[in-house]
């Protein structure tokens, strides 16, 4: 369906932004493993946590979800059963890697797929490291899903340094560590979000500058309650929203503030964005706070690229608007995995900046671009991923006359009430 959006006279109120979604997709996870019930508060109801719920159910875990709690019947490391049918990971990236580490460790067959945008996605990734500790991984002839898992004698523990910054890669290692001989080891260049040390307890050592993170073999899980925060690539498309509307206050409570995840507000404050985080606190492990975002003249003279990369990894699309109603420049490097997003992300921001009349430069790793003084407003393609719809929503109600985002309704991945949520800060 598309959504018609007109320009905002202003933007105002007090809003909450729903769960964090990786954070989500670990708790159903670890609470599938642990030893017990484990209660998630906060849980994002969407429909990529959705998918993982329900491969977690088809592999013999009782849930029950109520709309202020998940309760996951755990039945420790070794309680799933062997699935009656292919497992289905929908459009969820999160979902296809972590769970394939934990079936590499199961003593059963299982087969693990997706939508026609989750099998174009690259799985060599982590079947190169599953293999090397034991797994039996198999996928296409191009490395993609469906992925079949054998099962295999016994994994082993490995040592291995990602060549990819990525948490999903780390996490699949991480999850199958758990069934391997001895240790495992994943060696970070470059830090990605660590939701998963922090929910397993594992601890961080650095060295030089090296991340490593270690998980020892059978390790028990207890059971435990999750709070999840809201989630900060959620709340960045009504931060900027408010940074670039002319007339915009927007209080947004109990975000999650990790620092693998808030790259994108040092980047929004070193352009001028006026955002205050109050009541900063720690709740189950994560630190929260509440955001008051006031509408700002940004100026971007902004290059991306390197370590910062990984960590504002899910909010480039959303930077690339705010730098489009900034005055100045705007330039993206070394960020070649936008590519292997939900959608190519890099074309699609590319595609989207022409539309309003933004004379973009399309690089093989990233884009760059000057602002312009008029932008046009237009149809905007979402490509069927919900962070490039919800991205150029925001642009659509700052553009002066009627936009339009095609296949709006993808934000339901992560945001189900995103449109909503506008329209009321717009009234
Ligand atoms: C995620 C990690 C990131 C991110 C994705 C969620 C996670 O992917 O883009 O939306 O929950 O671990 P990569 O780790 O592959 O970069």
């Amino acid at each position: 369906m598309d959504k018609i959006l007109h320009q905002a006279q202003h933007l105002r109120g007090e809003i909450t932004v729903p769960g964090d979604k990786s954070i989500s997709h670990r708790a159903v996870m670890i609470g599938s493993l642990s030893e017990g019930i484990t209660e998630v508060v906060g849980f994002l109801n969407a429909a990529d946590p959705r998918s993982t719920l329900e491969c977690i159910n088809a592999l013999g875990i009782e849930t029950s979800l109520t709309p202020d709690t998940l309760r996951i019947s755990g039945k420790g490391l070794h309680g799933y059963r062997e699935p009656k049918a292919l497992l289905d990971a929908g459009n969820s990236g999160t979902t296809i890697r972590l769970l394939t580490g934990i079936l590499a460790g199961q003593k059963f067959r299982s087969t693990i797929s997706g939508d026609q945008y989750l099998v174009r996605r690259p799985m060599k990734r982590i079947i190169d490291p599953l293999t090397e500790m034991g797994a039996h991984v198999v996928g296409t002839d191009k490395l993609t899903a469906p992925l079949k898992i054998f099962p295999s004698e016994k994994l082993h523990g490995i040592t291995y340094e990602l060549p990819i910054p990525s948490a999903q890669v780390k996490s699949a290692i991480l999850f199958a560590g758990l069934f391997a001989e001895g240790t495992t080891t994943v060696v970070e260049l470059q830090g990605s979000r660590d939701h998963t040390e922090r929910m397993l307890g594992l601890t961080q050592t650095r060295t030089d500058s090296l991340i490593n993170v270690a998980v020892v073999g059978g390790t028990r899980i207890p059971s435990k309650q999750f709070y999840i925060p809201g989630d900060p690539s959620s709340a960045a498309f009504f931060i900027v929203a408010g940074l670039i509307a002319h007339d915009a206050e927007i209080m947004i409570k109990n975000v999650g503030i990790n620092p693998t995840r808030t790259g994108f507000l040092d980047v929004l404050h070193s352009m001028g964005g006026n955002i205050a985080i109050e009541n900063e606190r720690l709740i189950g492990g994560e630190p929260i706070g509440d955001l008051v975002v006031k509408s700002s003249a940004l100026r971007s003279n902004v290059i991306l690229e390197g370590e910062i990369i990984p960590n504002i990894i899910d909010e480039i699309p959303i930077l690339a608007v705010a730098a489009a109603f900034a005055e100045g420049t705007f330039q993206v490097r070394g960020a070649y995995e936008l590519r292997n997003k939900e959608s190519d992300r890099i074309g699609a921001v590319c595609e989207n900046l022409s539309l309003m009349g933004i004379d973009v430069e399309e690089l093989e790793d990233g884009f760059a671009f000057n602002s312009k003084s008029v932008l046009i407003p237009t149809s905007f393609d979402s490509f069927g991923d919900h962070r490039i719809a919800m991205a150029f929503g925001v642009a659509a109600v700052n553009l002066q006359g009627e936009s339009t985002v095609k296949d709006s309704g993808c934000v339901d991945i992560s945001f189900p009430a995103f449109w909503d949520t506008l329209h009321t800060l717009a009234n």
